[in-house]
């Protein structure tokens, strides 16, 4: 610890930041942030008085505090991040609320834009859909609370990071390339004008007349750093800004707290997202319960198509037990059959499909393998476990992108997930996004060091929690 800056006068800091936005420094932030908040002593000629530093902070204006705050965000944005996003929103979500809406106009919120990709991306596909399904009125409002990231956003000058995951046609369609030595691109000007950048502290008490009527919000990578009450918070206040049937995209790795009681979540064309349908009371209720491994193996089995309750058999956690023994022990074939019997007899039952899938994967029938995922999705579109495997499954087969994917989609589903995190760290990692990586594998040792995963695959497969600890922290190292 630095002289003066104790625990103490960090827990005041990163209180009043909290309070301000919702960011919430963890304990390991503290050197990052102290040298932060020293450099900007610095420019203001404030000689290691830190108290006197924290005095400025409470002022009225909160400029300092803004300032502050600018030094700590973390912006990394780029253009068409998880494409997949923008694809459901030209093919599913424009037409869908096109034909609801007398008024031929879509109003969208990327909250949280950063220096703007985020809202210029979706400008383009709003445009791109304008070929598809006639013209209609467009309009994008991008807000941040920063405010170096909004003038540059403003601006519309991007370097070739920004531009990693865009199509060729895009690029050659939506950013013009002025300078001699090409080191960026400026965005064109019919999608600039769809786009107005307004700052927005996502926690300030009001936030005017721009912000409410949205078909659209995008609120992604943005509370990755903000606690549980806060995101609770947020996540209310977004719902009120939405029309009726509005929707809202979050990341899919950013889930760890999506406590959407009031919105719904919904799938379209294999991507989650949520929806605000009239009937949704927007209050605080119960987050989506995940289950355990004793309910899951508990659970009555269900048979797809046969919701007649009295056709449903308690699947004994014994015999479970037993096969799953000849399952750990190598003996494939014996476990098989008995959990075809199984199924013959009790049912589609999620437990027991997975075991089948976990069997399928040992024997390396990976075809065979989908299949029982495909019935498991049948059963159960949100089963966590289904996703999980299907990502293994791709692993395996040397899939990196359809691996990721199905592991974001397992985390979007259940967010303590430790092995879902952790395969999807080994993805990022062999392909070069070495922060995420981490990031995930900070995840995984999080949740398995609160001892909160309890996923049914966990279990199966040959690790233990110690050691998927420490090969996190190898790589963390
Ligand atoms: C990692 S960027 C995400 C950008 C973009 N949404 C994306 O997914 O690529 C997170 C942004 O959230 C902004 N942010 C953090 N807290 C905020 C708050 N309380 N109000 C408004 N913006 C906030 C940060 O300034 C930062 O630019």
């Amino acid at each position: 610890m630095i002289a003066d800056f104790d625990k103490t006068m960090y827990d005041a800091f990163r209180k009043t930041i909290h309070d301000f936005c919702g960011i919430y420094l963890a304990d390991d932030a503290y050197n990052e942030f102290t040298q932060k908040v020293r450099e900007r002593m610095l420019q203001l000629g404030l000689d290691n008085n830190y108290a006197r530093y924290y005095s400025l902070l409470g002022s009225r204006t909160d400029d300092e505090l803004r300032k502050l705050v600018e030094l700590i965000t973390n912006n990394e944005t780029y253009f068409f991040r998880e494409p997949s996003h923008f694809r459901i929103l030209k093919m599913h979500l424009i037409p869908e609320i096109l034909k609801q809406k007398r008024e031929k106009k879509i109003k969208v919120w990327s909250a949280g834009c950063s220096s703007g990709e985020e809202a210029y991306s979706i400008a383009i596909t709003l445009h791109e859909a304008r070929l598809i399904y006639g013209d209609f009125e467009a309009q994008v409002i991008a807000t941040d609370i920063d405010r170096a990231a909004l003038s540059h956003g403003r601006k519309g000058h991007y370097n070739k990071n920004a531009f990693r995951s865009v199509d060729v046609y895009y690029l050659n369609s939506y950013f013009k390339n002025p300078a001699a030595d090409k080191t960026y691109r400026v965005i064109d000007e019919r999608i600039r004008k769809m786009v107005l950048f307004e700052y927005v502290n996502l926690f300030q008490e009001d936030y005017g007349e721009l912000i409410r009527d949205f078909d659209i919000i995008f609120f992604r990578n943005v509370s990755i750093y903000f606690s549980k009450n806060k995101i609770r918070e947020i996540n209310k206040r977004l719902a009120h800004t939405l029309t009726e049937n509005g929707f809202l995209f979050v990341s899919s790795s950013e889930t760890l707290h999506h406590n959407f009681g009031h919105l719904k979540l919904v799938e379209k064309d294999g991507v989650f997202l949520y929806q605000l349908k009239p009937s949704t009371p927007v209050t605080d209720t119960q987050p989506i319960q995940t289950k355990t491994i004793e309910t899951l193996v508990k659970q009555p089995a269900r048979k797809s198509n046969t919701p007649a309750p009295e056709l449903r058999t308690e699947v004994k956690p014994v015999q479970f037990e037993q096969i799953f023994k000849m399952f750990k022990n190598g003996n494939y074939d014996e476990a098989l059959s008995h959990v075809e019997d199984n199924l013959r007899h009790n049912g589609q039952s999620i437990p027991f499909l997975v075991l089948k899938t976990h069997i399928l994967i040992g024997k390396e029938l990976f075809v065979n393998a989908v299949d029982v995922c495909r019935q498991m999705i049948a059963v159960d579109p949100v089963e966590a476990e289904s996703y999980f495997l299907l990502g293994l499954i791709h692993l395996y087969r040397h899939e990196p992108v359809r691996a990721e994917e199905h592991f974001r989609k397992t985390i979007f589903l259940k967010n303590d997930f430790s092995l879902a995190h952790f395969h999807l760290a080994s993805v990022l990692w062999n392909t070069g996004y070495k922060d995420d990586a981490r990031r995930e594998y900070r995840n995984a040792v999080r949740i398995l060091e609160n001892r909160a995963d309890a996923s049914l695959s966990f279990i199966a497969l040959a690790y233990s929690s110690e050691y998927i600890i420490n090969a996190c922290k190898q790589y963390l190292k």
